[in-house]
């Protein structure tokens, strides 16, 4: 059942952090679904301007709702993830999304403001909330020193004018992560003392944790062993830190690379182990069920698993 993310984050707000998994094909859609189902979670799916693009959009769609018929018990949001403007408003007219991301964190301030007021006036008029960006996400392995890092942070007091004057319903905050495989060398955690800062002046207000995927260094030396050549000093978020996040204010946790590594680690062990085969639905089977599993785990990190009868429950009233 396709839920508004605004009610998902109003019962998790504090209390645990819902996980938000992008989607691109079948296999990802029936892992995802199963793994929740196996966690008694609540979800969100997201979906980019990527996906829309690889799939086709009336595919896409098709997958969820597919998926959602052999799923009954399923309650998630559907969400765009990194939109434009234009993107955002495709969405909100379909009739098929909970909730847009519009993505305008490179622009001046001013300007985030003004695109992201246009989009909220747009969704809201529909029924759908808007996360909006503000701070600058770190890049790939950046050579850049603990001050300048901080100056990229989400400054708390610009975010409280930034929401009072955008109207967005949640905000995605620049803490100390990064997206992709290669975020961090050495030691790395999120800035706790920044997300508390930030809750002091939103509190109650939903905030977006992007780049929250974990690159476990045993995923990547699996890969390695298999032919791969990902670099293997990649680090990512601790999942262990997921939950104290939550408790300071961050309801949604983006999680995309990860479920590719596993994607990679099942295909490239299973045409290792088995050269002479190409009935790709034996590997796309193993795939299905490890996806689920490392779901099952996310969700475990995130404390919400065993929320989904509660979800249910407060939904029905
Ligand atoms: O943050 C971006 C997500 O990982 C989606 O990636 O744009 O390659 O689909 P994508
Ligand atoms: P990762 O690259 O860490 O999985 O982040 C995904 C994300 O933020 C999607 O919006
Ligand atoms: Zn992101």
């Amino acid at each position: 059942m396709i839920v508004t993310t605004a009610e998902l984050f109003r019962l998790a707000y504090g209390k645990y952090a819902v996980g938000a998994y992008n989607i691109n094909n079948m296999e990802q859609a029936l892992g995802l679904f199963k793994g929740h189902m196996d966690a008694e979670a609540p979800f969100i799916i997201q979906i980019s301007k990527g996906a829309r693009k690889y799939a086709g959009i009336p595919m896409i769609e098709a997958i969820i709702r597919a998926a959602d018929q052999m799923f009954p018990q399923a309650i998630y949001a559907v969400h765009l993830d990194h939109g434009d403007e234009a993107t955002c408003y495709a969405c909100i007219d379909s009739g098929f999304y909970s909730s847009v991301m519009i993505d305008a964190s490179h622009e001046p301030f001013e300007q985030n403001v003004a695109i992201t007021r246009r989009v909220v006036e747009r969704a809201h008029a529909k029924g759908l909330s808007v996360e909006a960006e503000l701070g600058m996400l770190g890049g790939v392995e950046e050579d850049i020193s603990v001050d300048e890092k901080h100056t990229m942070l989400t400054d708390p007091l610009e975010a409280k004018t930034f929401v009072e004057r955008s109207g967005c319903d949640s905000l995605a905050v620049a803490i100390g992560t990064s997206h992709g495989a290669y975020k961090f060398k050495g030691q790395q955690s999120l800035h706790f003392d920044r997300i508390a800062a930030i809750q002091q002046q939103l509190p109650g207000y939903p905030m977006v944790m992007h780049g929250s995927s974990s690159v476990p260094q045993d995923e990547v030396a699996r890969i390695n062993a298999a032919g791969g050549a990902l670099d293997p000093s990649a680090r990512g978020v601790d999942d262990n830190e997921f939950k104290r996040a939550a408790s300071l204010g961050v309801t949604k946790v983006n999680i995309d690379t990860d479920g590719r590594l596993v994607w990679t680690r099942v295909h490239r062990e299973y045409f290792q182990q088995h050269p002479a085969e190409f009935d790709f639905r034996k590997p796309g089977a193993v795939y299905v069920d490890e996806y689920a599993k490392f779901i099952v785990h996310k969700s475990n990190k995130l404390g919400s698993a065993g929320q989904l009868e509660g979800v249910r429950t407060a939904l029905a009233k």
